[in-house]
């Protein structure tokens, strides 16, 4: 097989999916090295997984740059560094501009909490229980600069029926992890 793919994992919380990925590339179940974590947000979860598993942090504030462009800059300059091939959108709370976008065409995945084009943005959970629906799901995709709207590659659907917040919750991450890995997985085998 190929030489395994460089990969960047862009997460802004506490990095449930970014563990899953990093524990099936170390365990050989996924062809793809895990280089980098990014995140906008050095408080968070991630970060502490990220150091345990040794892989490197790229954390930069948003705020502490002048544009979306040249914070995006800042991002691009130390992955071209660690020479990514990749990035894998895990729960970054920031939609990715032009200047990424255009380094990594067709290269960039995300992983949603909805049957897209149902309920995109923020909280997709919080919408799927205010309007009722019995069904609701995940969505991995390819990102493009609009809001969960890039090509689809994968869905599961999931009954919500009779539960709660936390219990959708539950059933939801438990069902991406698997339909994450399960993607990644063909996306990098091929
Ligand atoms: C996931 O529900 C993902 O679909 C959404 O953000 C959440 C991230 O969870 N985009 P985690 O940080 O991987 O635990």
């Amino acid at each position: 097989m190929n030489n395994k793919p460089k990969v960047a994992i862009f997460a802004s919380g506490s990095g449930s999916n970014f563990q899953v990925i990093m524990d099936a590339s170390k365990a050989g179940d996924l062809h793809a090295e895990i280089v980098a974590v990014v995140t906008d947000k050095p408080q968070a979860y991630v970060v502490e997984r990220a150091t345990a598993a040794d892989v490197s942090v790229i954390a930069f504030n948003p705020k502490e740059f002048s544009s979306k462009a040249d914070y995006e800059a800042a991002i691009l300059k130390e992955l071209q560094q660690l020479e990514v091939e990749w990035i894998v959108l895990a729960g970054y709370m920031r939609l990715i501009g032009e200047t990424i976008l255009d380094a990594f065409p067709h290269k960039i995945v995300n992983i949603h909490p909805s049957l897209l084009p149902s309920f995109p943005g923020k909280d997709a959970i919080g919408q799927a229980l205010a309007h009722g629906v019995k069904v609701t799901g995940v969505t991995v995709h390819y990102v493009d600069a609009g809001m969960d709207t890039g090509k689809i590659l994968a869905q599961q659907a999931i009954e919500i029926v009779d539960l709660d917040r936390e219990q959708t919750e539950q059933r939801i991450h438990a069902v991406e992890h698997e339909l994450y890995t399960k993607t990644l997985q063909q996306l990098w085998s091929r």
